[in-house]
């Protein structure tokens, strides 16, 4: 017998719960969904008229929000009235790393969803499937399992007591494409002991997911399997980052060798894009859990392979604010440089753990008065990333001033006026809108000498070639 659901809750409403329900949502218009956050700004973002106000920027959301919102897609900070009312609750709550105490550094923090699945114990009704949607330690859906059974101890009173079941079913949607790839995901997969509740899970994707892509493992394979999945992910482009290192000291080009090592069909030619290194909220944050996880075991040779994936990119990520450094004379105090893209990769305002965040520092650290363009990313966000006091932040622009506040920043939405009078662009993200730039006006407006540092290698090099500009790839070097 399949469970039929009608009422979902998804409780958090990041970049994870908010897509995946919408989806969900536009796919199944049968099953009410209801998400669910503390956040009450948040909240008021998701239900905001303006659709370009959405708390998260996500190609094609705009559109399947228009569609669902206020029929069966609803968002609010009822969190309890809406657990109450479902027979089936996502965790989709954020899992930051550990800052103190045991592990601090890098397991996962999971106070988020210790509190989360007290108030599923506290507050279901009936029988509830409670799926692990966020990406968790393996071993995690033991702990709110345990969290659950235990409430009912702690009250034996309760008349009609709830039972539950504790399904892993890992997000593998990608920051960017994440309406792609959930409506169109190379598998969906789902951990867990109780056939009946992973039955009743596989069938609301079965509304337009095929049959032979719905997997099914032990609840800590599934666990491990997404953790495995971004720790391989993320290895590859450590991998290709450490390779362009190498190409720029011996004249070979890193796209070259990419091209040539991928159409190995066992190497496949995805996530070989060097860049300034990878970012984003799973990677290092995955990786550093395996490690943790390895250590606990005593597996520490497993351990020390995986951190140095992690190293090599923090490695990678310092060593182009050296390279901006030493091009510009071994000095950028109090000289103007041109950051274009700030989020940790195209497509998305999401900018934690970006490249961004480091090499602004570095060039900070060093003196220099940074112009920061981005076309989704807010002034707010990089002020908390940058973590810099506010004296740091220039504000009101004078632009006969500046140059006398060496170590720091500013938003700059226009990018011919970012540009103006500096003696660099480094170009940090790959937005469509950086490979137009007009290089010939560009040119015209910089202090030369000067430079382009393209640590993405997506700017029309032709374009740039045919001015004076002074022009650096990654995995290519000075051109
Ligand atoms: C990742 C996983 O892809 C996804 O399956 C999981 O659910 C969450 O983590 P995301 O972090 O959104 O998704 O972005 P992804 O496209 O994987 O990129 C991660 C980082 O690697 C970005 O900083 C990106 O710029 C960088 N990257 C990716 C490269 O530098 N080169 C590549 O070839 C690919
Ligand atoms: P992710 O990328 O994993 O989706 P986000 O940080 O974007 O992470 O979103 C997680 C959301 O979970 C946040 O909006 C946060 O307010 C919410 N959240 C955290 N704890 C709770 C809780 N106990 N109840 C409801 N929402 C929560």
């Amino acid at each position: 017998m399949v469970l039929e659901i009608k009422n979902i809750c998804c409780i958090g409403a990041g970049y994870v719960g908010g897509p995946t329900m919408a989806v969900i949502a536009d796919k199944c218009p049968h099953i009410q969904i209801n998400v669910v956050d503390t956040n009450q700004e948040r909240i008021e973002a998701w239900n905001s008229d303006d659709l370009t106000k959405l708390p998260i920027f996500e190609p094609g959301l705009d559109e399947i929000i228009r569609r669902t919102r206020g029929n069966n897609l609803n968002f609010s900070c009822d969190v309890e009235a809406n657990i109450k009312k479902a027979e089936m609750i996502f965790i989709s709550v954020n899992t930051p790393t550990k800052e103190k105490g045991v592990g601090a550094g890098q397991a996962s923090n999971l106070k988020f969803v210790e509190v989360c699945a007290r108030k599923v114990a506290q507050h279901a009704v009936g029988h509830t499937i409670v799926i692990e949607k966020s990406t968790l330690p393996v071993r995690t859906a033991e702990v709110i399992q345990n969290i659950l059974e235990a409430y009912q101890e702690n009250n034996p009173d309760i008349k009609e007591k709830p039972t539950f079941d504790v399904l892993s079913n890992p997000e593998f949607l990608a920051e960017g494409t994440a309406i792609n790839d959930l409506e169109n995901p190379d598998r969906v997969l789902i951990g867990g002991q109780n056939q009946n509740a992973i039955n009743a899970l596989s069938e609301i994707y079965f509304n337009w997911v095929p049959k032979e892509q719905i997997l099914h493992t032990n609840i800590w394979s599934s666990e491990l399997a997404k953790l495995t999945s971004n720790a391989f992910l993320a290895q590859r482009v450590s991998s290709i980052n450490a390779i362009a290192a190498i190409c720029e000291s011996t004249g070979a080009n890193v796209r070259e060798v990419a091209r040539a090592i991928g159409t190995d069909s066992r190497i496949g030619s995805r996530f070989l894009d060097s860049g300034p290194g990878f970012g984003g909220s799973c990677f290092k944050k995955d990786i550093l859990n395996l490690v943790y996880l390895s250590r606990h075991f005593g597996l520490n040779e497993v351990a020390d392979f995986w951190e140095v994936v992690v190293d090599l990119n923090n490695w990678h990520q310092h060593r182009i604010s050296r390279i901006v450094v030493k091009n510009l004379f071994g000095n950028v105090t109090s000289k103007k440089i041109c950051i274009l893209g700030f989020a940790f990769k195209a497509n998305t305002n999401d900018t934690r753990e970006s490249a961004a965040i480091n090499i602004c520092k570095d060039l900070i650290e060093e003196g220099a008065i940074l112009f920061i363009n981005d076309p989704k990313v807010i002034p707010e966000q990089i002020s908390k990333d940058l973590g810099l006091n506010e004296s740091k932040e220039l504000k009101n622009i004078e632009y006969e001033k500046i140059f006398s506040v060496s170590g720091s920043w500013c938003f700059e939405r226009n990018i011919l006026k970012a540009v103006e009078n500096a003696d660099a662009i480094i170009l940090l993200t790959e937005w469509d809108k950086y490979t137009k730039i007009d290089w010939k006006l560009v040119e015209k407006k910089m202090r030369k000498p000067a430079w382009v540092f393209d640590t993405r290698s997506s700017l029309d090099k032709k374009e740039i070639s045919n001015t004076n500009l002074n022009l650096w790839v990654i995995g290519e070097g000075t051109n």
